[in-house]
């Protein structure tokens, strides 16, 4: 495959291992850009880009932005608090308008699940999903894939634990999604009130006892708690969500010894992961953040009409 036939990023539930190695493969070449001394290729000029955030975001914004900036296109990020957004325009309203000043893509992150997939059906730019409430957030699903691709050779067959919030968390919908496409294992742990109802349609292995799941682990992968998406009443306190499933040096010794410790950030430190680890030796979670600029100038170079051969 040398180029991507879609107009929009709106999951990995819907894309084939085809076309997630066509985007890794990209994104490979887009990393050998960033390591230059003068990080900017005209690839994308006079291409233009509309950054679209109605929730918080640093590493999506920041690295979306850089992308287009090494990349040569013209941007304009707008925060959905200071939109007109808030005098009560529609989302669809908004984007419309900026769709007739020229712009061709629109990165959207969104609180409500669907938000993205809405809005690919009602312009004729194409959408990159931010992330979108509790349903997907495909660039992190792919920056992740990127970082264990790169420190492990492979993801056939690799073994991932992915601990804590997948009820709420869209980062692990779209790592399950992907990492299961390219061949991986995925099992996930934490407590069963923050597993969603419907885990069996993911096809993944579940187990509360997490000290037993990463003694084979390959990856280990941390989620945040996601305390502004939760009801109330899912886990005791913080403290005792810590104690049992919290990633510290006690509860990963029995792990591998270059077991890869990830987690998409923003972290609760002491709470899903104590410093010890996060900064330890074992730790990717900063190079997960580098490898989300490569594999978003990738995304932005394939919508926009770039083959694999150029
Ligand atoms: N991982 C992630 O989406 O981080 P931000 O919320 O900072 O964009």
């Amino acid at each position: 495959m040398q180029t991507l036939r879609r107009k929009d990023i709106l999951g990995l539930e819907e894309m084939s291992a085809e076309e997630i190695t066509l985007i890794l493969d990209t994104a490979r070449s887009m990393r050998e850009i960033m390591q230059r001394k003068i990080k900017k290729v005209p690839t994308l000029r006079g291409r233009s880009v509309l950054n679209l955030f109605y929730e918080p975001s640093t590493r999506t914004k920041a690295s979306f932005e850089l992308a287009q900036k090494y990349m040569s296109a013209d941007s304009v990020s707008v925060a959905g608090t200071s939109s007109s957004l808030v005098k009560g325009e529609t989302l669809k309203d908004t984007v419309r308008n900026v769709e007739v000043m020229g712009i061709e893509c629109v990165i959207m992150r969104h609180p409500v699940s669907g938000s993205t997939a809405y809005l690919a059906r009602n312009i004729e730019a194409s959408v990159i999903n931010a992330g979108d409430g509790m349903h997907e957030h495909p660039t992190q699903g792919l920056l992740d894939m990127f970082t264990m691709l790169d420190k492990k050779g492979r993801l056939e067959n690799l073994k991932v634990v992915i601990v804590g919030d997948i009820r709420h968390s869209r980062v692990a919908r779209s790592n399950i999604w992907g990492l299961q496409k390219m061949g991986a294992k995925v099992t996930v742990s934490g407590p069963r009130t923050l597993m969603p109802v419907d885990l069996q349609v993911f096809g993944v292995e579940y187990t509360p006892f997490l000290e037993e799941a990463v003694e084979e682990a390959d990856v280990i992968m941390a989620l945040r708690l996601q305390k502004e998406r939760q009801e109330g009443g899912l886990f005791p306190s913080l403290r005792e969500y810590s104690e049992l499933y919290g990633l510290t040096t006690n509860r990963i010794a029995g792990a591998k010894e270059d077991v890869l410790i990830m987690h998409p950030g923003p972290m609760n430190r002491g709470v899903e992961i104590s410093s010890e680890i996060a900064d330890s030796p074992r730790s990717v979670i900063l190079e997960q953040v580098t490898s989300g600029v490569a594999v978003r100038m990738a995304l932005l170079y394939l919508l926009l009409g770039g083959t694999k051969e150029e």
